[in-house]
């Protein structure tokens, strides 16, 4: 990790407690995830408790713990898209990527989660792809939504 990233990041932000959900946003936004050293100089900088970052990153969804895939799955598992069968494509994105809910898979292209509702449920069950809304999938069609972002990536 470059660390003179995280200094930057903290000098623009204030050095201070205000500042950090910006901070921290901004070092998400750098990383793909909150690295435990990047959360270790901002406790050492604004003296906040490490144990309190670690709080607000898991409390905010938009924080990551973890290092994020290039692409992010988002299935939703709300009710409308439950009764539709959001499981049964949660389970086929799973089979196919061979990863688990909230972890990335060993390739570092896909990072699956799940959601409870987008507020689009007539079009459930849903699954979103970097913020690319795929509407009524089965798990027929699982296979060539992640075709689409593994050529996406392979173009890059
Ligand atoms: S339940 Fe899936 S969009 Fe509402």
């Amino acid at each position: 990790m470059d660390t003179t990233i995280v200094s930057d990041i903290l000098e623009r932000n204030g050095n201070e407690k205000d500042g950090l959900i910006a901070t921290l946003g901004d070092i998400q936004a750098e990383f793909g995830y909150l690295p435990e050293d990047a959360l270790r100089m901002v406790s050492e900088k604004t003296g906040k408790a490490l144990i309190d970052l670690y709080g607000i990153a898991s409390f905010y969804t938009a924080f990551s713990l973890k290092p994020q895939g290039k692409h992010l799955i988002q299935v939703c598992l709300g009710t409308a898209c439950h009764v539709r069968g959001g499981h049964r494509v949660l389970d086929e994105v799973r089979r196919r990527l061979n990863v688990e809910v909230g972890d990335t898979t060993d390739d570092q292209q896909f990072t699956l989660k799940t959601v409870n509702c987008l507020g689009a449920c007539a079009l459930g069950p849903i699954v979103v792809v970097d913020n690319e809304y795929h509407g009524n999938t089965r798990i027929q069609k699982v296979n060539s939504i992640l075709n689409k972002y593994r050529e996406i990536s392979e173009e890059v």
